[in-house]
């Protein structure tokens, strides 16, 4: 059975294939509009969305599959009355075909998965993954580049904590000559798990300071919003301190026309969104910042992860 749980389960090839169903879908979306007749996708949301669970959900009407739904699971199921999300999961499994669920713990998918009789699509994972984000965010990157082997990516913002991170260099990794830059504050950085992963896997991986270090002629720069929902007390207390009594300034991480415009025309200015202050809204209109059009890939792509899922 197909489980969506973690990038680490795809091959080049097996992207390769998802994408060109995605080509063909977004080429032609009315000939898949009946492809999930009769189907019932659940989308189980324990934290908050709008771009992933209406995509996925549109995603899912667009195919003419029908969708029940829990925006807010923790209070509006019975996680409320003490259930423990795999007897949620026996439960709902019997109700529909496929389970698209976003939950707080990293491990929530998999918990899922195992006890399911239905395909689970792992629609972010606390700090963990966020498979179908990066799946959308690679998209993008393809649909403009073409090839991407011999990719420079710099990713920016929380990489401790980012899940879409996470999930975009495990797809990455499965190309050649990539090397990945990373532009955070010292608390943000990427973990050793993660440094360990890429070096095991024989990309290059630079710490930058600031936007200094990242070439001019780099494909890439994936900025991300700081994920304080994932901190503890001890946590916020060292950021604290960090903001408050560190030489790094938080403008040093603002993406504006300034910063851009130092930047090749090439490079592609992406964010998996929501943004805060890191990406200026100065720049929305340059040719160069694609995250909402990276946002509306998100409808072809979870089609066709749908139907790998379901058909
Ligand atoms: C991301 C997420 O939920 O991890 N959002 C999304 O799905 N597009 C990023 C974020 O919340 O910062």
């Amino acid at each position: 059975m197909y489980n969506l749980v973690s990038c680490e389960q795809y091959t080049r090839e097996r992207l390769e294939k998802l994408y060109e169903l995605t080509d063909q879908i977004a080429a032609n979306p009315a000939a898949y509009a009946d492809k999930l007749k009769g189907k019932i996708i659940a989308t189980l949301f324990f934290e908050p969305s709008t771009r992933t669970r209406f995509s996925f959900e549109s995603a899912a009407l667009r195919l003419g599959a029908g969708v029940i739904s829990t925006e807010n699971g923790n209070a509006g199921s019975s996680t409320a009355k003490g259930e423990t999300l795999e007897d949620t999961i026996r439960v709902v499994m019997g109700y529909c075909d496929a389970i698209i669920i976003r939950h707080s713990e990293d491990d929530s998918s998999e918990r899922a998965a195992a006890v399911s009789s239905v395909p689970i699509i792992n629609a972010g994972a606390g700090s963990g993954e966020h498979p179908t984000q990066a799946l959308l965010d690679l998209y993008t990157i393809r649909a403009k580049r073409g090839s991407l082997d011999g990719l420079k990516v710099a990713v920016m913002g929380d990489l401790r904590h980012g899940r879409t991170i996470h999930s975009l260099l495990k797809l990455l990794s499965l190309y050649d000559g990539l090397t990945v830059y990373g532009l955070s504050r010292e608390l943000f950085q990427l973990t050793p798990k993660y440094v360990k992963f890429l070096k095991d896997k024989g990309i290059k991986y630079i710490v930058c300071k600031d936007f200094s270090d990242i070439p001019k002629d780099v494909d890439v720069l994936y900025h991300t919003r700081t994920q304080a929902e994932r901190f503890d007390k001890s946590f916020s207390e060292r950021v604290w301190d960090a903001v408050h009594g560190a030489p790094q300034s938080s403008e040093q991480f603002v993406v504006n026309k300034k910063i851009l415009s130092k930047f090749s025309e090439q490079t592609m200015l992406l964010h998996p969104l929501p943004r805060n202050e890191e990406i200026d809204t100065n720049v929305d209109n340059d040719p160069r910042a694609l995250f909402f059009e990276q946002a509306h890939n998100g409808i072809p792509v979870r089609m066709a992860v749908l139907l790998t899922a379901i058909s």
